[in-house]
C-alpha cells in the first residue's frame, strides 16, 4: 500500500490577517504595530476623547436621576430577581444591585447602601465595605461631568499633577465636590490603564490622553 506520510503541521503559523496576536509578536507576522492594534491606538491620541476608556463607568448623575427613586420596583424588581437567578447565593449579586441602585438614583447613600443590605439580606457593614472599595460607586451626588486625573507614576512623571490643578482652576471647584453650576466633579485617580498615553484623565465614560495643563480649557469647551 502505498500511502503517502501526512504533513507536518507546521507549529505556530497563523494567518496573520486573522487574530494576529499581541504587539509581541510584531516581528513574527510582520506587521506594523498600527496594523496590529489598530491606527486609533497608535500614537497621539485625539484630544476630543475620542474613544471608550477601560474603566469606564457611567457617573449616571444625569439631571433625570431622582435620588429617592423606587430601587427594587416596576421593571427593576424584574431586574433584580433576573440579577439574582444568576448566582447561588444572594451575596454574589450586590455588585450588580449596586450599580442598578447607582443608575436609578444617581449615586448611592448611606440610606440606599441600607436598602440593598435589606433587600439581598446582608449585613449594612458589608454592604458599605464593599461599596467603599470599588471607585466605580459614587457614594455623592456628581456634577454632569465626572473628570478623573490620573495621577499614578507614568502621568505623575508627566505633569499630571499640573493637569489636576489645571482643571480645578478651570472647573471653578475643588476635588470631590460638585462645581456651582453643576457641571463638574474632579477626582484624583490611581493608574486608568492607559500609561503610555500621560496624562490621563476620563470624563464621564471617554479616555482623553496626553493631556497637558493647556490643553484642559478646549476639552471643557467642547463637553458644553
Ligand atoms: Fe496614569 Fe497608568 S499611570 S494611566
Amino acid at each position: 500500500m502505498n500511502r503517502e506520510a501526512p504533513e507536518p503541521k507546521a507549529k505556530n503559523v497563523r494567518d496573520p490577517k486573522k487574530n494576529p496576536g499581541f504587539a509581541g509578536l510584531v516581528g513574527e507576522f510582520n506587521l506594523s504595530e498600527a496594523e496590529i492594534r489598530g491606527t486609533n491606538y497608535v500614537g497621539e491620541r485625539p484630544k476630543h476623547g475620542g474613544h471608550a476608556s477601560v474603566a469606564g463607568t457611567l457617573p449616571y448623575q444625569v439631571p433625570d436621576r431622582d435620588p429617592e427613586a423606587p430601587i427594587f420596583a416596576g421593571p427593576y424588581a424584574e431586574r433584580l430577581e433576573k440579577i439574582l437567578s444568576r448566582y447561588p447565593d444572594p451575596q454574589a449579586a450586590l455588585l450588580p444591585a449596586l450599580h442598578m441602585a447607582q443608575e436609578i438614583r444617581g449615586y448611592l447613600s448611606p440610606a440606599t447602601l441600607d436598602e440593598v443590605a435589606e433587600r439581598l439580606g446582608l449585613a449594612p457593614v458589608y454592604v458599605r465595605g464593599v461599596a467603599t472599595f470599588y471607585t466605580m460607586y459614587n457614594l455623592a451626588p456628581l456634577g454632569k461631568y465626572l473628570i478623573q486625573v490620573c495621577t499614578n507614576i507614568s502621568c505623575n512623571l508627566c505633569g499630571a499633577d499640573q493637569v489636576l490643578e489645571a482643571f480645578i482652576e478651570h472647573t471653578g471647584t475643588e476635588t470631590g465636590v460638585v462645581s456651582e453650576n453643576g457641571l463638574w466633579t474632579v477626582m484624583e485617580v490611581e493608574c486608568l490603564g492607559a500609561c503610555g498615553f500621560p496624562t490621563v484623565v476620563q470624563i464621564n465614560e471617554k479616555f482623553y490622553e496626553n493631556i497637558r495643563p493647556e490643553d484642559v480649557p478646549a476639552v471643557l469647551e467642547r463637553l458644553t
